[in-house]
């Protein structure tokens, strides 16, 4: 993750500093645009004239920057000049400068490339027509004009003269010659007596005019079209002797071996000033291509240089000469300062890109950097967390494996310790049963042994279990007949079935089923297998043990199948869980005999499976492999096993349990009516050995009436309004919690006090007990003499409370009421103000206060009762007699009159019940009372 980050940053910075470096260096090229490229297409280069023009270009394109030259040379040769226009479009040329070798064949190539949209600049040679942009030059036809009249006057208007020619079909050479002619022409006694072609070219003129050498004796003077032809013809005549004729050229080149030269050093009479119109040219090409508007037509001005100017003209050429160089040393100066100006500037954006991005990449590196470090400690800080969480886990490992079995031995220990004493009191209970014993101890007897019995199963359960787990368990098996084996444990089941009315069968189509097993391990999976069918089977049921043989596979399939209450999809699942318990009306197994069996059924290396539906019955199913080539040589027992007839023994207790009636919700006992009893109590109990045992000791000091779950409980309660109630926490259908809530929020028993009977001894239990309104939480196991007191000290408290109300009722205290503290006490206000209200009216009798109070005449006597100690009718009375006797007292009413007053319906019946309760008649009461005030 870190270095993937690292990764992409680095990426961005080098794409970041490439796009800088595109953009810079794009900026920089584009910072002169693109430049324009004229194309110039020469007719021949290799003379000093146009030498003169190139340099003159040259030094005027160095003041354009956006201006490119490329020069060709046609060598003089017309076919060479067509290839050269063709090169030069190719090259995508901007404008075309061109001087044409010769005119007509160049014209049409000229005249395409102008109509193609390329402006088009012609210089010095003319082409045939005017399809062009400009043109530069000097007059031709000016200067062979003043150089013949120059000759005229020269020659004093009589001579003859050789004209030598530049390349007839260009355009000078043309205009020069009919200029020259028309020059002579004011001189008629001047002739040209010969012309020579000399191509514009110093050799060929030279080469050409030496043919001529008969006609020295018969010339004045030679004209040549340009200088360096006429520097020929004058070399030649002085070779031949002939000094004295003229020569006149035409050019007029400064610097050496330049026309001005010849003139002054007196080789040339004179020549004519020709400028090359190189500068104008580009000059005329910048506009064009600007946009700027141009004159077609650009005539350059020519003069003669003869004797007379040739020193001034000679001294303007070599002064322009000079600048012109120094134009040019200044113009490559300032070229190359322009070249390291850009070299330097490059550089600097480089410097200034790199150094943007160093700092650029410092940032982001420190950030980095400092995010790694960042990183680095989190994960050292995970690292050491998780380490100490680790060392914690596996401390917490290790000292939850030492409780667990710390656990595990206390209860191996504790299970060992437990059968001695429990061994010990079932050989006393067997020896008291010997004895001939009252009916009622031996019922007794019996439960003790029942349940050591089955403390006993547990116990042993439990070891089992303890020794599947540790590994110690070794399976034994023996070669046994597997149908006489399960037929001896079913036997112990006949007597149970038949009391219960259930079909109960062993189905086999074999008649034996040779297997290797272990007896003493498969007899408690059978046993617990068919203790389960029997707890669950209700009776008239069924219940069948199926045995068959797979011999395809190999193996022997056991089923036994009920038809039970069954089990739903979750039950059946946990149902080999060793925690797990199926609820039974007031029967719960422990929840380790279908564990242990699966352990032992594995042991076996067989399966056990169970299916079942609700409702529907329970099948379990057992596998166990044919022969012995699954067992280890110390699977195998030595001898031929006994089965531990101890074994039935505790099995036993199940079935005694099974054949005791249980009691349903329905069901009501009226347990112990020996005597007449000043209490009675109300037992809620779902185990019916426990509601036997708890209510036979409490019978016999209270009236018991006992319920097996909370619905009759309650209903019982609301009827019956009995003085404490005892309830079991844990109940089918309503929990005990629930009872109590309800019994106290009831008015017809919100006064009776509760004792909670539970297993469950945890704090928060008893809290939701004592909140949910119970008086008493007692945890099993109880001791029943504890249980005993404590329901005669809450017996004693309602006594005690009830003489608090007595003490705080208005009739028995001077100070007043006590306002009303629960809903007894507001009953208890009501009642009493209902009495008082209506104690006059002789009509007012119990059912009257029942139906106003809206209770049951039981329920308001029960409550009344146990709140005040008196019953209705003797509680009426009694307010009755102390309201007359008050009368009494404060009045001289007649004794009738009181009693009437007070609701009796005979003044002799108020004198009757006054008499029995305070030993004297009412009028022997006044008097004496009378008395008593006189004295
Ligand atoms: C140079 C040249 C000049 C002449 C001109 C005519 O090549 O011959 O001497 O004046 O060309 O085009």
């Amino acid at each position: 993750m870190g270095h993937s980050k690292i990764y992409i940053r680095l990426e961005l910075l080098i794409g970041v500093w490439v796009g800088l470096w595109l953009t810079v260096s794009s900026c920089t090229s584009n910072q002169a645009e693109r430049p324009y490229i004229i194309g110039f297409s020469q007719c021949t280069g290799g003379d000093a004239w146009r030498q003169a023009m190139f340099d003159e270009m040259q030094r005027e394109i160095s003041f354009y920057p956006n201006l490119e030259l490329i020069i060709t040379d046609a060598e003089g040769n017309n076919e060479q000049q067509l290839r050269d226009i063709d090169s030069l479009m190719k090259l995508e040329i901007d404008l075309l400068i061109i001087s044409p070798n010769e005119a007509a064949p160049i014209t049409p190539k000229v005249e395409n490339v102008f109509r193609s949209g390329i402006p088009v600049v012609v210089v010095d040679r003319r082409t045939s027509s005017e399809v062009y942009s400009a043109y530069v030059g000097a007059n031709n036809h000016e200067i062979g004009l003043t150089a013949g009249e120059y000759i005229g006057q020269l020659l004093n208007g009589r001579g003859k003269v050789l004209e030598i020619w530049g390349l007839k079909g260009s355009s000078p050479a043309k205009d020069r010659n009919r200029g020259f002619r028309e020059g002579l022409e004011r001189y008629p006694g001047v002739t040209v007596e010969h012309e020579v072609m000399g191509m514009w070219e110093r050799d060929t003129a030279a080469r050409r005019f030496s043919l001529h050498n008969w006609v020295l004796d018969s010339i004045d003077a030679v004209f040549a079209h340009n200088d360096v032809m006429a520097t020929a013809a004058r070399d030649f005549l002085d070779s031949m002797g002939y000094r004295s004729i003229p020569c006149i050229g035409v050019d007029g080149l400064p610097g050496p071996g330049g026309g001005i030269n010849m003139v002054l050093n007196g080789t040339l009479a004179a020549t004519l000033l020709y400028p090359t119109g190189g500068e104008e040219a580009i000059r005329l090409a910048a506009d064009i291509l600007q946009r700027r508007p141009v004159q077609k037509e650009n005539i350059l001005q020519t003069t003669i240089i003869d004797s007379t100017n040739v020193r001034i003209m000679k001294m303007q050429a070599d002064r322009l000469y000079s600048q012109q160089l120094a134009i040019e040393k200044q113009g490559d100066r300032l070229a190359a300062q322009a070249q390291v100006y850009r070299n330097q500037r490059q550089v600097l954006i480089v410097v200034l890109i790199s150094l943007i991005l160093a700092v650029a990449l410092a940032v982001v590196s420190t950030f980095l950097l400092r995010e790694k470090q960042k990183n680095n400690y989190k994960l050292q800080v995970q690292t050491e967390e998780i380490l100490a969480q680790r060392n914690q886990i596996s401390q917490m490992a290790e000292a939850a494996e030492e409780a667990h079995n710390a656990k595990l031995k206390f209860f191996t220990n504790l299970s060992h310790e437990l059968r001695t004493p429990l061994t010990l009191i079932l050989g006393t209970v067997e020896s008291m049963q010997r004895k001939v014993l009252d009916a009622h101890i031996q019922g007794s007897v019996k439960q003790i042994q029942t349940n050591s019995l089955r403390l006993l199963r547990l116990v042993t359960q439990l070891m089992d279990f303890r020794k599947v787990e540790s590994g110690k368990m070794r399976l034994q098996a023996t070669r046994s007949d597997l149908l006489i084996f399960v037929r001896e444990i079913s036997d112990a089941f006949g007597e149970l079935a038949k009391k219960r009315k259930i079909d109960f069968r062993l189905l086999c189509g074999e008649p034996s089923i040779p297997l290797w097993f272990d007896v003493n391990k498969l007899d408690k999976v059978l046993f617990n297998l068919l203790s389960n069918a029997f707890k669950f089977t209700p009776e008239q049921g069924s219940i069948f043990i199926r045995i068959e043989l797979d011999e395809a596979h190999q193996k022997v399939c056991l089923q036994v199948e009920d038809s039970g209450r069954g089990m739903s999809p979750q039950q059946a699942k946990m149902a080999f869980d060793r925690f797990f318990q199926v609820e039974n009306q007031g029967q719960m197994g422990t929840g380790l005999g279908l564990a242990l069996s699966k352990e032992l059924i594995e042991l076996h290396h067989g399966k056990i499976s169970v299916d079942s539906v609700a409702r529907g019955g329970t099948v379990f199913t057992i596998y166990l492999p044919m022969g012995d080539a699954h067992l280890k040589p110390e699977e195998k027992a030595e001898d031929s096993a006994m089965l531990d007839q101890g074994n039935y023994l505790w099995y036993g207790s199940d079935l005694v349990e099974m054949t005791l009636p249980f009691s349903t919700s329905t069901e009501k006992e009226m347990l112990g009516s020996r005597g007449v009893k000043s209490h009675r109590i109300l037992l809620i109990e779902d185990n019916s050995e426990l509601r036997r045992f708890v209510g036979d000791q409490l019978s016999e000091e209270y009236e018991v009436l006992v319920a097996a779950d909370g619905e009759a409980g309650i209903k019982l309660a609301f009827e019956q309004v009995p003085d404490l109630v005892i309830c079991d926490v844990m109940l089918p259908g309503e929990s005990g919690l629930e009872v109590v809530t309800q019994l106290k929020q009831d008015l017809r028993s919100s006064h009776i006090p509760i004792i909670l009977l539970t297993a469950q001894s945890s704090l928060d239990q008893q809290i939701k007990g004592i909140q949910a309104g119970a008086d008493v939480y007692l945890t099993k196991p109880f001791s029943m003499e504890f249980l005993k007191e404590q329901s005669r000290t809450l017996l004693r408290n309602r006594e005690r409370q009830r003489e608090r109300y007595l003490s705080e009722l208005k009739i028995e205290s001077e100070e007043g009421t006590t306002p009303p503290q629960n809903q007894d006490r507001e009953f208890i206000n009501r009642f009493i103000a209902l009495i008082e209200a209506r104690m006059g009216d002789p009509d007012f009798n119990v059912q009257a206060i029942c139906e106003e109070l809206n209770l049951s005449r039981v329920q308001v006597y029960r409550k009344v009762k146990a709140l005040l100690g008196y019953s209705v009718s003797d509680y009426l009375k009694l307010v009755r007699l102390k309201q007359g006797r008050q009368l009494l007292l404060d009045s001289d009413r007649p004794i009738a009159e009181v009693a009437e007053s007070v609701g009796f319906a005979s003044a002799a019946y108020f004198s009757t019940a006054f008499r029995n309760r305070y030993q004297q008649s009412p009028s022997e009461f006044r008097s004496r009372r009378s008395h008593e005030a006189r004295s």
